[in-house]
């Protein structure tokens, strides 16, 4: 429950209704797509082509977050679709994992330009968005893919390199953090340990469809 949700909680549900914010009251993620689409809450959306809200099933027990889209994803529409998401195909099809299984999106929803890191106040504005996704696809499992999202997921003081690989809770989730692929494609050597966070992803998802 958000700080602002509790605020209300003492409200009648009608009541409550009105003070929530449109993403906060988005039932389906169809509904919340639609939202977000028609967002101008920070600079991105002037640069970008389109908004990249992400895609999947809609109740997915895995859940895949990144930073942003890059050139490719703007062009396209669709999240993990360059280099960097060919390379996450490659890695599911190795773990025996169908794209259309799980949710992937990004941290921010419109490219930055360049493919810069999204700032801090981007990621603000942003971040109701993925709240929203998490509410309604409630996944089991949240891999966090790079620095920005574990970041953005789980702490601000997350080092990728020191924090990867291991299990956090937050928030009712268990996340993975392990590096991005866009990582993996300028350092090789990062993908054994990729390997290793998605295999412990997979033992993990497999204990829990028993
Ligand atoms: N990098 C990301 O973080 N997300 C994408 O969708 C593509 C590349």
């Amino acid at each position: 429950m958000t700080r602002k949700q509790k605020q209300l909680s003492f409200l009648p549900e009608a009541k409550r209704e009105k003070f929530q914010p449109p993403w906060e009251q988005a039932r389906s993620l169809e509904e919340l797509e639609q939202i977000v689409s028609d967002c101008r809450s920070c600079r991105l959306r002037d640069s970008c082509r389109q908004v990249v809200f992400g895609e999947g099933n809609s109740k997915a027990e895995i859940m895949l977050v990144g930073e942003g889209p890059g050139r490719a994803e703007d062009e396209i529409g669709r999240p993990f679709v360059g280099a960097a998401g060919e390379l996450l195909d490659k890695i599911f099809s190795a773990a025996g994992l169908q794209r259309a299984e799980v949710f992937i999106c990004n941290v921010v929803k419109c490219r930055p330009p360049g493919n810069r890191l999204p700032t801090p106040d981007e990621v603000r504005a942003c971040l109701p968005y993925l709240r929203a996704q998490l509410r309604i696809i409630k996944p089991k499992i949240v891999i966090s893919l790079g620095a920005l999202a574990s970041q953005t997921l789980i702490d601000p003081s997350v080092r990728i390199t020191r924090d990867r690989g291991r299990w956090i809770s937050k928030d009712g989730l268990l996340i993975m953090p392990t590096f991005h692929p866009a990582a993996l494609l300028r350092d090789p050597k990062k993908k054994k340990p990729v390997w290793d966070d998605i295999q412990a992803v997979m033992r993990r998802y497999e204990q829990m469809k028993g």
